[in-house]
Formats: structure tokens, C-alpha cells, sequence
């Protein structure tokens, strides 16, 4: 049997760095912080580090706007911390994967700066500029990912450039052979000083085909939803050439031997499984978002689940995540008392599972005040519950002021989870049970590459198998409130005590006879 790779058998961990560890003071997370709180990781149990974005930046989107892909935010630190980041990280044993913003800059990138100086410009086409309908509107109806229109008019130049994101993220325009080059050679660079990879963001929105026109109605729209899904996004997602600039990634990956490509993919089963390339030349891993909005029920999960193992393709290996920095905490979505269940789906299902900062701790979307809102997707379209904030709480360290994150004041409120702060967590706690998951799933071949089987599905309880070489492991879920009978073997972990008929809301892990 073949080995696994380090990214099929490892676990990855997503820091959010404004809110991991502060080492200065300032009340936002730095790389300084980030390698003290190294340990805590590999003490956990994960491999993959995943850094959110620490390039300069006006911080509009909180780093997903970048103005210099090559340098660092002074707010996280500098090249030679970064440097000391890896070193300190690889010395762990920890792989560690950068954010990579090809789809947009921040519109103070000096490119855009020379692009929106004039029409003549030699950057003018490395940014997405079009005239004004005759009578002055946008050259098409869409609407961006933060609400309004995707089109910014600038005056100085009287065009509109395009932005799917904020009007201070124009889109670059990858179909420019020079924006190819650059980006890529951006990519050879973070390669070069040590990187073991990149998550790459938005890339589902990388190829807009303007020429294509209006975007459709979305007939299953209604009042009350993300006003960015009432039309289609036919002509601005997933466009063929988003393929093409994939392959190109992967081909620059492939200079750089043992790296990896993890996508942003978003969109039907048939979109994101076509990220694999089609001889296997794109993504390793697109992300599958399946379980992070779907309905958190037995048979839902189940059909979810069944629809994208059978749709992988032949070599395609999986992937799994529960909870980022963009959506609704896994624990207050399935609620805390099946943290531990959906952590234990999480990290038995076959595939490399990434988890969010702080899930393993089951902390739960803080409530942020209005005066305290800093995410410009809340601000732009309030009161709908988009705002991320919630979710980008500081990492509650201790119980001292500031958590141990920061001896300042922290940027957002900490949010304490039910267990207390990671000082305190002791047996009994989320994270006591997620560190012996792992350490069960990453010690048990089956549990590692094992196919998947549906043994049971019922309204309340999912009881699957993972078949390995020379033994079949059985992880059952009580989804309900109600004891349940328990399937037999020998157990090997319990969210509760373990024995007899499985406990409202347990999570058990098995030996099958
Ligand atoms: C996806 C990122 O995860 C999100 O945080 C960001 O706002 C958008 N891409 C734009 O880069």
C-alpha cells in the first residue's frame, strides 16, 4: 500500500493571525505570537499551519486586501520573523501554508495605483476596466460578494473597473500574460523562503467573463437572504479559464518538489471536484465546503457526505472542514452539547480535515457590540448576520486580562468558551476530548485512509465505518436527545462514559468485532 503524503495523513490548523497570539502589546496577533503558541499545536496534535493573510495591507478586509504580495504587514511582524516562523515551525515538524490572494489587491496596491492613473497606462489592463452603459449605469447588473454592485466608477478616468469584493479590491486581470507572470513569480517567492504551500483565496472568482453580460435572476431568492445571491453568478464564478489559472499554480508547485495547493472552491459538486484538474494538475486539495452550511440532520449529512465521496474522482483525495473565519462557529451552529460530534465527524471522515482556531476549544460566536463592529461586510450590509466578527474572537489563552492573548487591548472582545480559557480546560473538556480524537485518528491506519461506509442512518443516529486493511473501526453519532442503542465492539473513545446504549448527543468510537 502506498504512503501517505504529508497532506493526506495531516491535520491542518487555521490560524487567523490578528487574533492568535499578540506578542506586542497592540491588541492584534503577530508572528511573533504565533510562534509561541507553536507548541499548543503540535500539542494538539495537528501538522498544516495555515496563516491567514500577513501581507501589507490596508486592512479594509482584514488582510484580504493586499498592497505588496511579497512583504509583511509591520502589524505581524517582518521577513525575519517570518523567517523564524518556519524555522521555528519546521523544526516541530509543522508544515506551514500561506493565504494567496491572486482574484484581487487592494486598491492601494501600487499596481492599481498606475492602472487608475490613465486609460494609457501600461498596468491599465492589469485591472478590469469598462465603460458606462449609455446611460451611465454599470456595464452589467452584478452584484458584489459584500452587497452592492461590482462596479466602481472612477472619475479621474470615466471607466467603472470591477470589484467582487469591496470597492477597495479591484479585480486583477488574469488573463494579462504579465499579471500571470507576477503572480506567479509571487508564488515562487513565499516557495523560496520556506513555504510548504498556500490556501488559495477566492479563486472561484479569479476568471469574470464581462463579455458574457447580465448575471440572471436567482429564482430561489427572497427578501431576508445575502442580497449577493439574488442573482446568478453565471457569468462571474467557476468560468472555464478558472481552470486554466489552477493548472498554471500547479505547474509553478510542481518547481518546488513535496508543496501544496489547497483551494477556496465554492459551487456545485461537479465545479469543486473539477479543481482536481483534469489529469490531476490542479488543487490537491479543493476545499469541500459541503459541511459548513448544510442542514445539520442524520439524513441530510448522510446524502451530503455519500454524494461527494462518490463524486471524488479516481485519485482525488478528500478534504473536510466544519468551521473559518467566515462563517458561523461549528458550536454554536450544532449547538455545545454536540461539539464533540461534530468534531469526531470532522476528524473520522475520510480526508484531510482542517480545523478552525478555537473550535477545538467549542467556542461559540461571541456577541459583538454595534460600537465594536469591525467587519466591512456587517458595515455594508447590517443586521443580516453576515458580520465575522463573531467568529474572530481572540484565542482565550488564560484568565488573566486580555486572556493571555494580548496585554493591550485585544482588537475584538475575547470570547470564553463554556470550558473556560485553554488554561483551565482540563479532563472532561472539548479540547481534553478533541486532543485524544486525534490522537486516536492520527495512530489508527483505518482511521487515516480507510474507505467510507454508511452502516446506519436513521433520524437520530449515523453509525459509519471506516474499513482498513485489517480492521474496521465504527464511529457512531447520537444526533439526539435520547439514549440510543449502541453498535457492538470494542470502544476506543467515548464523548461520554463509553458503555451501555449511546448517550444523548455522544460521539464513540469503535473496534468492530
Ligand atoms: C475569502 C476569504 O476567506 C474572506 O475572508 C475574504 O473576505 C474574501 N475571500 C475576499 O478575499
Amino acid at each position: 500500500m502506498t504512503d501517505l503524503t504529508w497532506w493526506q495523513r495531516g491535520i491542518i490548523y487555521q490560524v487567523y493571525p490578528r487574533s492568535f497570539q499578540d506578542s506586542d502589546g497592540d491588541g492584534i496577533g503577530d508572528l511573533q505570537g504565533i510562534i509561541q503558541r507553536l507548541d499548543y499545536i503540535k500539542a494538539l496534535g495537528a501538522d498544516i499551519v495555515w496563516i491567514s493573510p500577513i501581507f501589507p495591507s490596508p486592512m479594509k478586509d482584514f488582510g484580504y486586501d493586499i498592497s505588496d504580495y511579497r512583504g509583511i504587514d509591520p502589524m505581524f511582524g517582518t521577513h525575519r520573523d517570518f523567517d523564524a516562523l518556519i524555522a521555528a515551525a519546521h523544526t516541530r515538524g509543522l508544515k506551514v501554508l500561506l493565504d494567496f490572494v491572486p482574484s484581487h489587491t487592494s486598491d492601494q496596491h501600487p499596481w492599481f495605483v498606475d492602472s487608475r492613473s490613465s486609460r494609457d497606462h501600461p498596468k491599465r489592463d492589469w485591472y478590469i476596466w469598462r465603460d458606462a452603459q449609455p446611460d451611465g449605469s454599470p456595464p452589467t447588473n452584478w452584484i458584489s460578494e459584500f452587497g452592492p454592485t461590482t462596479w466602481a466608477w472612477d472619475e479621474t478616468t470615466g471607466q467603472y473597473y470591477l470589484h467582487i469584493f469591496l470597492a477597495s479590491q479591484p479585480s486583477l486581470n488574469w488573463r494579462n500574460p504579465q499579471v500571470q507572470a507576477e503572480m506567479l513569480d509571487t508564488m515562487r517567492f513565499w516557495y523560496q523562503r520556506g513555504v510548504d504551500g498556500f490556501r488559495v483565496d477566492a479563486i472561484t472568482h479569479a476568471a469574470p467573463d464581462v463579455a458574457r453580460g447580465d448575471h440572471p435572476e436567482n429564482p430561489d431568492w427572497h427578501d431576508g437572504m445575502n442580497p449577493s445571491q439574488r442573482l446568478l453568478k453565471a457569468h462571474s464564478k467557476n468560468q472555464p479559464f478558472n481552470f486554466d489559472i489552477v493548472r498554471m499554480m500547479r505547474r509553478v508547485t510542481e518547481e518546488f518538489p513535496g508543496r501544496l495547493l489547497l483551494g477556496e472552491t465554492d459551487g456545485t459538486l461537479a465545479e469543486v471536484t473539477r479543481y482536481y484538474g483534469a489529469d490531476m494538475d490542479g488543487f490537491q486539495l479543493p476545499f469541500n465546503f459541503a459541511l459548513l452550511d448544510v442542514e445539520w440532520t442524520v439524513p441530510v449529512l448522510v446524502r451530503t457526505i455519500e454524494n461527494y465521496v462518490a463524486a471524488l474522482p479516481r485519485d482525488g483525495w478528500p478534504t473536510w472542514v466544519i468551521g473559518n473565519h467566515d462563517c458561523i462557529r461549528i458550536a454554536s451552529r450544532v449547538g455545545h452539547d454536540r461539539a464533540r460530534l461534530a468534531m469526531t465527524l470532522l476528524l473520522c471522515l475520510r480526508g484531510t480535515p482542517t480545523i478552525y482556531q478555537g473550535d477545538e476549544l467549542g467556542i461559540e460566536n461571541a456577541d459583538i457590540p454595534a460600537d465594536k463592529v469591525q467587519d466591512p461586510w456587517e458595515i455594508q450590509v447590517p443586521g443580516k448576520g453576515l458580520g465575522r466578527d463573531p467568529v474572530r474572537t481572540p484565542m482565550p489563552w488564560d484568565a488573566s486580562n486580555g486572556a493571555g492573548f494580548t496585554t493591550g487591548t485585544p482588537w475584538l472582545p475575547v470570547a470564553v468558551p463554556r470550558d473556560g480559557p485553554v488554561s483551565l480546560q482540563g479532563p472532561g473538556s472539548v479540547v481534553d476530548y478533541v486532543l485524544q480524537l486525534i490522537a486516536l485518528r492520527q495512530g489508527t491506519d483505518a482511521l487515516l485512509r480507510g474507505a467510507y461506509r454508511t452502516v446506519t442512518a436513521t433520524d437520530d443516529v449515523l453509525i459509519f465505518a471506516r474499513d482498513g486493511a485489517d480492521q474496521t473501526i465504527l464511529i457512531a453519532l447520537n444526533f439526539s436527545d435520547h439514549t440510543q442503542p449502541a453498535p457492538s465492539g470494542d470502544t476506543l473513545l467515548s464523548s461520554h462514559d463509553g458503555t451501555g446504549p449511546l448517550a444523548p448527543h455522544e460521539a464513540r468510537i469503535l473496534r468492530a468485532h
